[in-house]
């Protein structure tokens, strides 16, 4: 972020003068006025990313200023903390009433105003381009509340009923809905049935708008899932704070959450390597392989858009596509010469040994699909099954191509390792022949970016 820009407002030479050494460790380039009047100009002339103003001033409050502030479409976005030395809880009310994002008395500022601040400014960040489905029957909260939320940072998407607003969540996935509870049609509480029953929308927050009278269907609500209730009518700043306050929640849980999944993915990758390592400690030509196709595989997959999730996929398919070979006799696996037919045959048994050995294992269906279909070929030439073309899994498609360059460019028991080029060579030969032409292309890509360095897996195919 570039140096962020801080207005300070205060009539006293003495607490500007205070606040300038708090905000010292923020590194912000600060602007300071003495009072409403010279805090509009600046602010109308320099764009800010935080006001901090103090509320006994002479001319206009510094009350008056922010609720100014933030009703200027201009301004409203940047946020606001008052300073006060009005420290009762009615202050501090009135402080939110005119929109303030926070409220610090100045008996605090010294411990608390560096962490309010980086608490504003972490909440600002979220908000801009979150996006809320506000679905509401009348055509004038849709405006209004839309415009609000706007001003507010937020991207916002509405449907003036239940039907249309799945119909926009078929194709979107908002940070969180905001709906109405009476509306035509499909009502608020079947909508909200509705909406977390989809697998996609299950962790979207929704917050429910309601009257007063709501109140017994809106506690069934929350013990339903809803994350909160607003009661109309329902003043945009305080929606605003409601929303934030929700999503900067969510955010916390899905980074809890998000840590605690690599946590589990790096232990089950580590295990899965030791296991991987502990088999091919066997044969000292094959040692390495399935880390190195893997990286490999990896490299070709980020040329065609793989998302984190199925790159995460892939690495677990690369590093046990050869799992199987744990059922394959050492003196077939280890024979330096040319194998029998049935001795080939024992080795092909592989890739559906593989098949066996993964298939108790839950969610790694596709995995094992992947694994077990490295030796299929585009024209289908290949085994176990035969399969053809797109019929092959993706992922299997991919292996297939790192698989026959890291075999080909490694020494074998019985040849030694041939070039890149040789092998980039067959590879090219085989495109839409033996092998799916969109991963040779991109393994071309990789090919190129990275000729001749033999990655390890876990580093997103980029070399060591
Ligand atoms: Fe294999």
């Amino acid at each position: 972020m570039d140096t962020p820009k801080f207005l300070i407002v205060d009539d006293s030479n003495a607490a500007l003068y205070a606040l300038e050494r708090i905000l010292a460790p923020v590194g912000a380039k600060i602007h300071v006025a003495h009072d409403a009047a010279e805090g509009q100009r600046i602010v109308e002339n320099t764009p800010l990313d935080l006001i901090i103003t103090d509320v006994d001033m002479p001319g206009r409050s510094g009350l008056e200023f922010c609720d100014w502030i933030k009703r200027n479409p201009g301004t409203a976005d940047t946020p606001v903390i008052i300073l006060s030395s009005r420290e009762t809880d009615r202050d501090i009310d009135r402080g939110f009433e005119v929109g303030a994002d926070a409220y610090v008395p100045k008996s605090a500022a010294g411990s608390d105003m560096v962490p309010r601040i980086e608490q504003v400014l972490d909440r600002v960040a979220l908000a801009r381009d979150r996006l809320i489905l506000l679905i509401d029957d009348s055509k004038a909260v849709r405006s209004i509340m839309g415009d609000g939320l706007r001003r507010a940072g937020f991207k916002v998407e509405a449907a003036q009923n239940g039907e249309e607003a799945l119909e926009v969540l078929d194709s979107v996935v908002p940070d969180l809905i905001l709906m109405d509870l009476i509306m035509p049609g499909i009502n608020g509480l079947e909508l909200c049935r509705e909406i977390q029953s989809r697998e996609a929308l299950a962790s979207v927050p929704i917050v429910v708008m309601s009257r007063v009278s709501d109140k017994v269907v809106m506690r069934r609500m929350i013990q339903d899932g809803i994350s909160a209730y607003v009661t109309k009518p329902i003043g945009i700043n305080n929606l605003v704070q409601v929303l934030k306050r929700i999503l900067s929640e969510q955010f916390h849980l899905m980074r809890v959450e998000q840590k605690r999944l690599a946590a589990e993915r790096n232990l089950t990758l580590g295990s899965i390597t030791s296991l991987v390592r502990a088999l091919e400690a066997r044969d000292k030509y094959t040692c390495g392989h399935s880390e190195s196709v893997t990286g490999i595989a990896m490299g070709v997959a980020r040329h065609l858009g793989f998302s984190n999730n199925d790159m995460a996929r892939l690495h677990i398919a690369g590093l046990l596509h050869d799992l199987g070979k744990i059922g394959v006799r050492d003196n077939v696996l280890l024979k330096p010469g040319k194998l029998t037919d049935a001795e080939y045959e024992h080795i092909k048994e592989h890739t559906t040994v593989v098949a066996d050995i993964l298939a108790p294992l839950p969610g790694m269906k596709d995995v094992l699909l992947a694994a077990s279909s490295h030796h299929e070929r585009w024209d289908g030439s290949g085994y176990p099954k035969g399969l053809k073309g797109e019929e092959i899994p993706f992922i299997g498609r991919i292996i297939a191509v790192a698989d026959v360059y890291d075999a080909m460019t490694s020494d074998r028991v019985y040849r030694k390792a041939l070039s890149g080029e040789t092998a980039v060579k067959t590879i090219t030969e085989g495109r839409g022949v033996l092998f799916c032409p969109e991963c040779v292309d991109a393994f071309l890509k990789w090919h190129k970016e990275f000729s001749g360095v033999r990655p390890k897996a876990g580093l997103n195919g980029r070399p060591e």
